[in-house]
């Protein structure tokens, strides 16, 4: 069966679906989804590229922010990095090796955990990173907690009775979502890589996520309601519902309400995800690096709708077109996550570029760690324009950001890592 059957078979036998679930299906379908059919999907000559692809120096100037917060927590014995959803672990490589050459002391106290959610990336994470496998220093945790399709059944009995009520906002994250609104988890599910970690829980820990978040399922909305999807001889088509009054009231705290002709993503999942790393963290940081955009931002008119398509690195139009060949994503909502990470005991740190943070990171030695192996002009050629393409604004310098988020850690000392040495906006 195609995967396009699978969903008319699921839409025939519980009705339209949210827009979440035909994302889920098309990623994460167990074998036939974008990210578990093979690793191929990847790199330059597959259907997207990311920072780690472009040059090492990302994962390097990363392991010299890692060495420096380390530092900054008092050298512990013990740390842990979880690094969700590390694909085929180019960075985990690349933050590995350089530790183990150039900080010695941080890298024999780190241990490294993977979260990734497709068993096809998991087979090629086992390939690249035996060495630190076999060692113990990197673990992979997680398998199978999020694999997700599970917890499908309560998508379908909208606990509200679909009434689109407006409620008022409440205290914080944790009492957010009513019971029954919980039990509506999607994909993320009940699982969450911190429940699973490496390392006892008050071992401190910084989590890292590049391009994660862009990769979770999202709802839509338009000024007729919350999508479903149906099918129609052969053809997906667009239904609307009243909205959740979850989702209504994440577009008042987050978003922005669509105006006629426009669609909005809603990011529940990543929004309960990040909520969740950040209750269960005892001392540590997060550091998430993503495209994305700001509610300021969607409020000025920029960024209301940014579901796109893609395959082998062309956007399509219609996501509805090959389920499972073509990569959904969305772009991040940066004031949700932060927000969420806030109302969980964690301090937020004002947004920066990727460009930003790379050149606070890179700038003291001149970027030695991207020339290290070059012997000939050409070598220093070359991966000078890869570093640009990571920094400048014509590459993936300004589409990009970070958000850092700590807690129990000294806020000054925060403040004066070298990664936050510029500061775009305050959040
Ligand atoms: C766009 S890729 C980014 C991969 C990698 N971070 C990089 O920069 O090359 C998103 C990754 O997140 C993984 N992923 C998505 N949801 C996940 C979850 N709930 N738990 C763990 N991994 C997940 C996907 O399988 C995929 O490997």
């Amino acid at each position: 069966m195609s995967l396009r059957q699978i969903i008319e078979q699921e839409i025939g036998e519980h009705g339209p679906i949210p827009f979440s679930r035909y994302m889920e299906l098309c990623l994460y379908h167990p074998e036939l989804g974008f990210y578990s059919r093979n690793a191929e999907q990847f790199g330059k000559a597959g259907d997207f590229y990311t920072s780690s692809d472009v040059n090492a120096v990302f994962g390097r100037l990363l392991a010299r922010q890692f060495d420096e917060i380390w530092r900054v927590l008092g050298s512990p014995d013990q740390i842990e990095i979880l690094e969700l959803g590390p694909g085929r672990g180019l960075f985990a490589q690349d933050v590995l090796d350089w530790s183990e050459k150039k900080f010695p002391p941080f890298f024999h106290a780190l241990h490294y955990s993977l979260a990734e959610r497709s068993p096809k990336l998991r087979d090629r994470l086992r390939g690249v990173l035996t060495r630190f496998l076999e060692s113990g220093t990197a673990s992979s945790v997680s398998e199978g907690a999020n694999e997700g399709l599970q917890v499908r059944k309560p998508w379908f009995s909208d606990p509200s009775g679909g009434a689109a009520t407006r409620r008022p906002a409440r205290e914080t994250a944790n009492s957010f979502y009513s019971p029954a609104e919980k039990t509506r988890a999607t994909s993320v599910g009940p699982n969450n890589a911190m429940d699973e970690r490496a390392l006892a829980p008050e071992v401190p820990i910084i989590v890292f996520a590049n391009e994660f978040f862009d990769a979770l399922p999202v709802e839509i909305l338009s000024a007729q309601g919350a999508l479903r999807i149906a099918a129609e001889g052969g053809r997906f088509v667009d239904i609307w519902v009243p909205p959740s009054g979850e989702e209504l009231e994440f577009l008042d705290r987050y978003g922005v309400h669509p105006e006629p002709g426009e669609r909005v993503e809603v990011p529940l999942l990543a929004h309960r995800y990040m909520a969740r790393l950040a209750a269960s963290m005892r001392k540590g940081m997060i550091i998430v690096v993503d495209y994305g955009y700001t509610r300021p931002e969607q409020l000025a008119g920029r960024h209301r709708g940014t579901l796109m398509a893609y395959r082998q690195h062309s956007a399509a139009a219609n996501p509805y077109t090959a389920p499972g060949e073509q990569d959904l994503t969305a772009h991040v909502n940066f004031t949700a996550l932060s927000s969420a990470a806030e109302e969980n005991g964690m301090r937020a740190q004002p947004l920066l570029t990727q460009s930003q943070f790379l050149m606070g990171i890179g700038e003291a030695n001149q970027f030695a760690d991207a020339f290290e192996e070059c012997r000939l002009p050409q070598e220093r050629a070359k991966v000078t324009l890869q570093l640009k393409h990571l920094v400048t604004p014509a590459g993936m310098g300004e589409s990009f950001h970070v958000l850092v988020a700590a807690k129990d850690v000294d806020p000054e000392q925060v403040a004066n890592l070298s990664g936050l040495s510029f500061v775009k906006s305050r959040l």
